[in-house]
């Protein structure tokens, strides 16, 4: 198999970690670069990868696969704009699953999905587009990851769990059994989420409640 060239969409440590992922992976990709709109690190070296300019570079690059590398707690629908604003036909996005990854036969991944070391999928289920799944992310049976949902390090989802479009579930979150996490909505790292959680809303703790200073402003909670 000819590995497929691949442009990686930001140039922090998420994408250092998507770099690896895809490296360990060298018969299906070749990472030509990474892309950041952030100039002051054009012409710099990702972990030996060059930053080749700003994100509007992918329209250069038509053959090269391309994976959106941005996740960040306080802009949950950050990695959909990224995604909308550039515009690029399906076929593009590039789905990375590293090698060390556990997932049940059947298990469907969505373009533009980014799964890290250790995730671990035990039963057939859809996971959305443009999802990203950090190391040892646990996922169980009839589970449901929404497009653009992000999961942090050992974030735990119990079964039938529904994650709404860009939900951000912190580091070690857990999440009981047929709980809904709302559009947008933010699970701060370690909570223990026994309810549903409505959209756009951070809760946090154990239980998990609303954070009494969620103060969002409105363009990241859109
Ligand atoms: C929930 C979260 C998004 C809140 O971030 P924030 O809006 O910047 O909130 P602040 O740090 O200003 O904290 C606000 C309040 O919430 C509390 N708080 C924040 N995160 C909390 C958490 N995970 N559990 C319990 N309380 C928390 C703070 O103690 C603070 O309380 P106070 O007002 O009584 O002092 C963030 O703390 C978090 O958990 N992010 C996820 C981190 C992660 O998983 N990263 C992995 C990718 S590398």
């Amino acid at each position: 198999m000819t590995p497929r060239p691949l442009l990686l969409l930001g140039a922090g440590g998420l994408a250092r970690e998507a770099l690896a992922a895809v490296r360990a992976l060298p018969e299906q990709w070749q990472p030509l670069g990474a892309l950041d709109d952030d100039p002051a690190r054009h012409g710099a070296l990702l972990d030996g990868l060059p930053v080749l300019g700003g994100t509007q570079l992918v329209h250069e690059h038509p053959d090269a696969a391309v994976l959106a590398c941005v996740a960040n707690a306080r802009r949950p629908r950050g990695r959909a704009e990224l995604v909308r604003r550039l515009g690029l036909p399906h076929a593009r996005w590039a789905s990375v699953v590293h090698p060390a990854c556990s997932l049940a036969p059947g298990v469907e991944v969505g373009a533009g999905a980014l799964l890290l070391a250790g995730v671990v999928v035990t039963a057939p289920q859809r996971i959305g587009a443009h999802v990203v799944a950090m190391p040892h992310v646990l996922l169980t049976h009839d589970d449901e990851v929404g497009d653009f949902a992000t999961l942090a390090g050992r974030a735990t989802l119990a079964g039938g769990v529904r994650l709404g479009q860009s939900a951000y579930v912190g580091q070690g979150a857990l999440l009981r059994e047929y709980t809904s996490i709302g559009e947008a909505a933010v699970i701060g790292m370690g909570a223990v989420v026994l309810t549903d959680v409505p959209p756009g809303q951070t809760w946090a703790g154990n239980p998990a409640g609303p954070l009494p200073t969620d103060e969002r402003r409105p363009d990241e909670v859109r």
